[in-house]
Protein backbone atom coordinates (compact mmCIF):
# COMPACT_ATOMS: atom_id res chain seq x y z
CA UNK A 1 0.00 0.00 0.00
CA UNK A 2 3.11 2.55 0.89
CA UNK A 3 4.28 1.74 -2.24
CA UNK A 4 1.16 2.86 -4.29
CA UNK A 5 0.91 5.37 -2.32
CA UNK A 6 3.49 7.16 -3.88
CA UNK A 7 2.43 6.98 -7.09
CA UNK A 8 0.87 10.45 -7.92
CA UNK A 9 -2.74 10.62 -8.89
CA UNK A 10 -3.79 7.17 -7.72
CA UNK A 11 -6.59 6.54 -5.03
CA UNK A 12 -5.73 3.98 -2.89
CA UNK A 13 -7.94 0.70 -3.19
CA UNK A 14 -10.45 -1.07 -0.54
CA UNK A 15 -9.53 -4.42 -0.08
CA UNK A 16 -10.86 -7.30 2.03
CA UNK A 17 -7.19 -7.40 3.93
CA UNK A 18 -6.99 -3.85 4.57
CA UNK A 19 -11.16 -4.08 5.91
CA UNK A 20 -9.62 -6.88 8.51
CA UNK A 21 -6.22 -5.57 9.41
CA UNK A 22 -8.11 -2.60 10.66
CA UNK A 23 -11.14 -4.02 12.15
CA UNK A 24 -9.38 -3.50 15.62
CA UNK A 25 -9.65 0.50 14.83
CA UNK A 26 -12.68 0.27 13.74
CA UNK A 27 -14.13 -1.32 16.54
CA UNK A 28 -13.13 2.09 18.40
CA UNK A 29 -14.82 4.37 16.23
CA UNK A 30 -17.92 2.86 15.01
CA UNK A 31 -19.96 4.97 16.99
CA UNK A 32 -19.16 8.08 15.17
CA UNK A 33 -17.60 6.90 11.79
CA UNK A 34 -20.37 5.04 9.69
CA UNK A 35 -19.09 1.49 8.00
CA UNK A 36 -20.23 3.18 4.42
CA UNK A 37 -18.19 5.96 5.44
CA UNK A 38 -15.26 4.43 6.58
CA UNK A 39 -14.59 2.50 3.95
CA UNK A 40 -14.09 5.03 1.73
CA UNK A 41 -11.85 6.68 4.72
CA UNK A 42 -9.86 3.59 5.13
CA UNK A 43 -7.60 3.42 1.85
CA UNK A 44 -6.32 6.80 3.02
CA UNK A 45 -5.63 5.56 6.28
CA UNK A 46 -3.78 3.19 5.08
CA UNK A 47 -1.61 5.05 2.73
CA UNK A 48 -1.26 8.06 5.33
CA UNK A 49 0.25 5.70 7.55
CA UNK A 50 2.32 4.47 5.34
CA UNK A 51 3.65 7.97 3.87
CA UNK A 52 4.37 8.80 7.39
CA UNK A 53 7.18 6.57 8.20
CA UNK A 54 8.85 6.75 4.48
CA UNK A 55 8.45 10.77 5.45
CA UNK A 56 10.01 10.91 9.00
CA UNK A 57 6.38 12.75 9.67
CA UNK A 58 4.25 13.40 12.97
CA UNK A 59 0.63 14.33 12.83
CA UNK A 60 -0.63 16.85 15.17
CA UNK A 61 -4.54 16.88 15.27
CA UNK A 62 -6.61 19.61 17.23
CA UNK A 63 -9.43 18.44 19.31
CA UNK A 64 -11.95 20.09 16.48
CA UNK A 65 -10.48 18.06 13.94
CA UNK A 66 -13.45 15.14 12.33
CA UNK A 67 -12.97 11.22 13.99
CA UNK A 68 -11.49 9.92 10.85
CA UNK A 69 -8.32 12.08 11.02
CA UNK A 70 -8.08 12.23 15.04
CA UNK A 71 -9.01 8.79 16.10
CA UNK A 72 -6.84 7.26 13.00
CA UNK A 73 -3.91 8.73 11.70
CA UNK A 74 -3.08 11.51 14.19
CA UNK A 75 0.11 10.43 16.75
CA UNK A 76 -0.38 13.65 18.70
CA UNK A 77 -3.97 15.18 19.66
CA UNK A 78 -5.16 17.97 21.75
CA UNK A 79 -5.66 21.99 22.51
CA UNK A 80 -4.17 24.32 21.30
CA UNK A 81 -1.66 24.89 24.08
CA UNK A 82 -1.03 20.95 23.87
CA UNK A 83 0.12 20.98 20.24
CA UNK A 84 2.21 24.20 20.52
CA UNK A 85 3.96 21.90 23.18
CA UNK A 86 4.27 19.24 21.74
CA UNK A 87 5.68 20.36 18.38
CA UNK A 88 8.13 21.52 20.19
CA UNK A 89 9.56 18.33 21.01
CA UNK A 90 8.65 16.59 18.53
CA UNK A 91 11.71 14.67 16.87
CA UNK A 92 9.96 14.11 13.57
CA UNK A 93 11.82 16.03 10.62
CA UNK A 94 8.16 16.94 9.64
CA UNK A 95 5.03 17.75 11.06
CA UNK A 96 1.99 17.80 9.57
CA UNK A 97 -0.69 20.07 11.38
CA UNK A 98 -3.91 18.90 10.78
CA UNK A 99 -5.69 22.21 12.15
CA UNK A 100 -5.80 25.84 10.85
CA UNK A 101 -2.87 27.85 9.59
CA UNK A 102 -2.00 29.86 12.63
CA UNK A 103 -1.69 26.50 14.25
CA UNK A 104 0.50 25.41 11.62
CA UNK A 105 2.37 28.85 11.97
CA UNK A 106 3.13 28.42 16.04
CA UNK A 107 4.60 24.68 15.03
CA UNK A 108 7.27 26.55 12.65
CA UNK A 109 7.71 29.30 14.98
CA UNK A 110 8.69 26.70 17.54
CA UNK A 111 10.36 24.63 15.02
CA UNK A 112 12.19 26.42 12.62
CA UNK A 113 13.99 23.78 11.64
CA UNK A 114 11.65 21.11 10.54
CA UNK A 115 9.41 21.06 7.79
CA UNK A 116 5.61 21.99 8.86
CA UNK A 117 2.91 20.91 5.79
CA UNK A 118 -0.31 21.84 5.96
CA UNK A 119 -2.94 20.06 4.09
CA UNK A 120 -4.94 23.14 2.94
CA UNK A 121 -3.29 26.91 2.76
CA UNK A 122 -6.63 28.13 3.20
CA UNK A 123 -7.90 26.33 6.27
CA UNK A 124 -7.98 29.92 8.22
CA UNK A 125 -9.81 31.43 11.09
CA UNK A 126 -11.86 34.62 12.09
CA UNK A 127 -9.82 35.46 14.97
CA UNK A 128 -6.43 34.98 13.16
CA UNK A 129 -8.47 37.71 10.49
CA UNK A 130 -9.82 40.10 13.01
CA UNK A 131 -5.91 41.60 13.30
CA UNK A 132 -3.10 42.52 11.66
CA UNK A 133 0.29 43.70 13.05
CA UNK A 134 -0.40 47.36 11.97
CA UNK A 135 -3.27 47.13 14.20
CA UNK A 136 -1.24 45.95 17.82
CA UNK A 137 1.29 48.87 16.86
CA UNK A 138 -1.54 51.44 16.49
CA UNK A 139 -2.75 49.88 19.83
CA UNK A 140 0.29 50.12 21.43
CA UNK A 141 0.94 53.64 20.93
CA UNK A 142 -2.41 54.24 21.93
CA UNK A 143 -1.63 52.88 25.79
CA UNK A 144 2.48 53.09 25.72
CA UNK A 145 3.86 50.57 28.14
CA UNK A 146 0.46 48.73 28.61
CA UNK A 147 1.39 45.11 27.80
CA UNK A 148 0.10 43.24 25.06
CA UNK A 149 -1.17 39.74 25.68
CA UNK A 150 -1.80 37.56 22.85
CA UNK A 151 -4.54 34.18 22.21
CA UNK A 152 -2.40 32.07 19.80
CA UNK A 153 -5.78 31.91 17.08
CA UNK A 154 -3.32 34.98 15.83
CA UNK A 155 -0.93 35.20 12.65
CA UNK A 156 2.77 35.04 13.30
CA UNK A 157 3.11 38.98 12.21
CA UNK A 158 0.61 39.78 15.25
CA UNK A 159 2.31 37.69 17.75
CA UNK A 160 5.59 39.05 16.96
CA UNK A 161 4.29 42.77 18.22
CA UNK A 162 2.84 40.87 21.33
CA UNK A 163 4.60 40.75 24.82
CA UNK A 164 3.32 37.12 25.40
CA UNK A 165 0.73 34.54 24.24
CA UNK A 166 -2.05 33.16 25.92
CA UNK A 167 -4.69 29.84 24.92
CA UNK A 168 -7.95 29.76 26.41
CA UNK A 169 -6.70 27.00 28.96
CA UNK A 170 -4.25 29.64 30.25
CA UNK A 171 -5.76 33.25 29.48
CA UNK A 172 -6.27 33.99 33.26
CA UNK A 173 -3.14 32.99 35.01
CA UNK A 174 -0.73 34.69 31.96
CA UNK A 175 -2.96 38.19 32.66
CA UNK A 176 -2.50 37.60 36.38
CA UNK A 177 1.22 36.50 36.39
CA UNK A 178 1.98 39.78 34.55
CA UNK A 179 1.90 41.72 37.54
CA UNK A 180 0.04 44.49 36.23
CA UNK A 181 -2.89 46.72 36.56
CA UNK A 182 -3.94 46.58 33.03
CA UNK A 183 -3.36 44.93 29.55
CA UNK A 184 -4.28 45.05 25.87
CA UNK A 185 -5.89 41.77 25.24
CA UNK A 186 -5.98 40.37 21.74
CA UNK A 187 -8.28 39.33 19.58
CA UNK A 188 -11.42 37.61 20.85
CA UNK A 189 -13.58 40.13 22.64
CA UNK A 190 -15.45 37.39 24.21
CA UNK A 191 -12.07 35.69 25.83
CA UNK A 192 -10.71 38.40 27.07
CA UNK A 193 -14.65 39.78 28.67
CA UNK A 194 -14.04 35.93 30.27
CA UNK A 195 -11.14 37.03 31.53
CA UNK A 196 -12.16 40.70 32.64
CA UNK A 197 -14.28 38.81 34.82
CA UNK A 198 -12.00 36.31 36.86
CA UNK A 199 -9.40 39.49 38.02
CA UNK A 200 -8.79 42.52 39.06
CA UNK A 201 -6.61 43.54 35.82
CA UNK A 202 -8.19 46.11 33.67
CA UNK A 203 -8.59 44.39 30.26
CA UNK A 204 -8.32 46.30 26.86
CA UNK A 205 -10.69 44.54 24.55
CA UNK A 206 -10.46 44.09 20.53
CA UNK A 207 -13.45 43.25 18.70
CA UNK A 208 -12.57 39.86 17.33
CA UNK A 209 -14.85 36.87 17.57
CA UNK A 210 -14.65 33.09 16.96
CA UNK A 211 -17.53 32.51 13.95
CA UNK A 212 -18.00 29.19 15.48
CA UNK A 213 -19.04 29.68 18.87
CA UNK A 214 -20.55 33.30 18.34
CA UNK A 215 -23.56 31.83 16.85
CA UNK A 216 -24.35 29.87 20.35
CA UNK A 217 -26.80 31.72 22.44
CA UNK A 218 -28.04 31.40 26.12
CA UNK A 219 -31.40 30.60 25.34
CA UNK A 220 -30.26 27.55 22.77
CA UNK A 221 -28.71 26.40 26.19
CA UNK A 222 -31.59 26.64 28.52
CA UNK A 223 -33.80 24.65 25.76
CA UNK A 224 -30.98 21.81 26.31
CA UNK A 225 -31.45 22.15 29.99
CA UNK A 226 -35.62 21.90 29.35
CA UNK A 227 -35.39 19.34 26.97
CA UNK A 228 -32.19 17.01 28.87
CA UNK A 229 -33.15 17.35 32.90
CA UNK A 230 -29.79 17.19 34.85
CA UNK A 231 -27.23 17.74 31.71
CA UNK A 232 -24.38 19.49 32.32
CA UNK A 233 -23.24 22.21 29.78
CA UNK A 234 -19.49 22.80 29.09
CA UNK A 235 -18.92 25.79 26.76
CA UNK A 236 -16.05 27.38 25.39
CA UNK A 237 -14.87 30.82 26.96
CA UNK A 238 -15.09 31.78 22.81
CA UNK A 239 -18.63 32.29 23.13
CA UNK A 240 -20.71 35.19 24.64
CA UNK A 241 -20.95 35.93 27.91
CA UNK A 242 -24.95 35.04 28.21
CA UNK A 243 -23.65 31.47 26.75
CA UNK A 244 -21.06 31.36 29.41
CA UNK A 245 -23.70 32.55 32.83
CA UNK A 246 -25.73 29.71 31.49
CA UNK A 247 -22.99 26.95 31.78
CA UNK A 248 -21.75 24.70 34.38
CA UNK A 249 -18.47 24.53 33.09
CA UNK A 250 -16.18 27.41 31.58
CA UNK A 251 -13.04 25.83 30.18
CA UNK A 252 -10.94 25.18 27.30
CA UNK A 253 -10.89 21.97 25.17
CA UNK A 254 -8.77 19.96 27.01
CA UNK A 255 -10.20 21.57 30.39
CA UNK A 256 -13.32 20.42 28.95
CA UNK A 257 -12.02 16.89 29.01
CA UNK A 258 -10.45 16.75 32.02
CA UNK A 259 -13.72 17.84 33.24
CA UNK A 260 -15.63 14.97 32.23
CA UNK A 261 -12.72 12.72 33.04
CA UNK A 262 -13.28 13.77 36.57
CA UNK A 263 -17.08 14.38 37.18
CA UNK A 264 -18.03 11.60 34.87
CA UNK A 265 -21.62 13.15 34.27
CA UNK A 266 -23.90 10.81 32.60
CA UNK A 267 -25.21 13.29 30.13
CA UNK A 268 -23.17 16.03 28.61
CA UNK A 269 -23.53 19.28 25.75
CA UNK A 270 -20.59 20.86 25.05
CA UNK A 271 -20.64 24.17 23.87
CA UNK A 272 -18.20 24.24 21.02
CA UNK A 273 -17.10 23.12 17.57
CA UNK A 274 -19.39 19.56 16.92
CA UNK A 275 -16.60 17.12 15.92
CA UNK A 276 -15.14 17.91 19.83
CA UNK A 277 -17.94 15.84 20.96
CA UNK A 278 -17.54 12.71 18.47
CA UNK A 279 -13.91 12.50 19.84
CA UNK A 280 -14.70 12.56 23.08
CA UNK A 281 -17.48 10.29 22.90
CA UNK A 282 -15.09 7.37 22.00
CA UNK A 283 -13.28 7.89 25.21
CA UNK A 284 -15.96 8.50 27.23
CA UNK A 285 -18.67 5.02 26.37
CA UNK A 286 -20.49 5.73 29.30
CA UNK A 287 -21.49 9.53 28.63
CA UNK A 288 -24.55 10.40 26.47
CA UNK A 289 -23.35 13.54 24.73
CA UNK A 290 -26.05 15.88 23.09
CA UNK A 291 -24.16 17.33 20.25
CA UNK A 292 -25.52 21.05 18.99
CA UNK A 293 -23.75 20.90 15.33
CA UNK A 294 -21.63 24.16 14.82
CA UNK A 295 -18.78 23.08 12.24
CA UNK A 296 -15.47 24.68 11.99
CA UNK A 297 -15.51 25.59 8.02
CA UNK A 298 -11.65 26.18 8.40
CA UNK A 299 -11.19 22.81 10.31
CA UNK A 300 -13.28 21.30 7.83
CA UNK A 301 -10.92 21.85 4.98
CA UNK A 302 -8.25 19.16 6.54
CA UNK A 303 -9.62 16.17 4.80
CA UNK A 304 -7.72 12.46 4.46
CA UNK A 305 -6.60 12.92 0.67
CA UNK A 306 -5.79 16.35 1.18
CA UNK A 307 -3.27 15.28 3.98
CA UNK A 308 -1.90 12.15 1.71
CA UNK A 309 -1.22 14.47 -1.18
CA UNK A 310 0.45 17.41 1.45
CA UNK A 311 2.69 14.31 2.81
CA UNK A 312 3.30 12.71 -0.89
CA UNK A 313 4.40 15.92 -2.66
CA UNK A 314 5.60 17.38 0.69
CA UNK A 315 3.02 20.33 -0.54
CA UNK A 316 2.05 23.48 1.22
CA UNK A 317 4.77 24.33 3.34
CA UNK A 318 4.28 26.87 5.72
CA UNK A 319 7.09 29.24 5.85
CA UNK A 320 7.64 32.33 8.46
CA UNK A 321 10.09 34.87 7.91
CA UNK A 322 13.13 34.36 10.21
CA UNK A 323 12.84 38.07 11.84
CA UNK A 324 9.57 37.77 12.44
CA UNK A 325 9.80 34.00 13.81
CA UNK A 326 12.26 35.07 16.16
CA UNK A 327 10.23 37.93 17.85
CA UNK A 328 6.70 35.87 17.68
CA UNK A 329 8.90 32.50 19.42
CA UNK A 330 9.62 34.63 22.37
CA UNK A 331 5.98 35.48 22.82
CA UNK A 332 4.87 32.01 22.60
CA UNK A 333 7.93 30.81 24.61
CA UNK A 334 6.87 33.17 27.78
CA UNK A 335 3.83 31.12 27.67
CA UNK A 336 5.32 28.03 27.80
CA UNK A 337 7.86 29.33 30.39
CA UNK A 338 4.50 30.17 32.78
CA UNK A 339 3.32 26.52 31.94
CA UNK A 340 6.41 24.80 33.20
CA UNK A 341 6.61 27.42 36.59
CA UNK A 342 2.93 26.07 37.13
CA UNK A 343 3.99 22.70 36.92
CA UNK A 344 7.08 22.91 39.02
P1 LIG B 1 -8.48 25.48 22.38
O1 LIG B 1 -8.22 24.16 21.76
O2 LIG B 1 -7.22 26.12 22.81
O3 LIG B 1 -9.51 25.43 23.44
O4 LIG B 1 -8.99 26.45 21.19
C1 LIG B 1 -10.20 26.38 20.60
C2 LIG B 1 -10.18 26.90 19.22
O5 LIG B 1 -11.13 27.47 18.77
C3 LIG B 1 -9.02 26.67 18.42
O6 LIG B 1 -9.22 27.16 17.18
FE1 LIG C 1 -10.94 29.96 14.49
FE2 LIG C 1 -13.25 29.52 15.72
FE3 LIG C 1 -12.48 27.87 13.79
FE4 LIG C 1 -11.20 27.87 16.17
S1 LIG C 1 -13.30 27.30 15.79
S2 LIG C 1 -10.27 27.87 14.13
S3 LIG C 1 -11.32 30.05 16.72
S4 LIG C 1 -12.95 30.05 13.54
Amino acid sequence: MATLSLLPGVVPELTPALLERYAPMYERVREVIPELEWQTHLPWIDAIQGLKKQRNAVILAHNYQPPEIYHTIADITGDSLALAQQAARAEAKVIVQCGVHFMAETSKILCPEKTVLIPDTAAGCSLAESITAEDVRLLKAKYPGVPVVTYVNTSADVKAESDVCCTSANAVHIVESLGVDRVIFLPDKYLGQYVASKTQVKVILWEGSCEVHERFTGEELRSYRRAHGNVRILAHPECPPDVLLEADFVGSTAAMITHLNERRPRRVVMITECSMSDNVAVEFPDIQFTRPCNLCPHMRRITLPRIHDALLHMRHEVQVDPAVAGRARQAVERMLAYGRKEAA
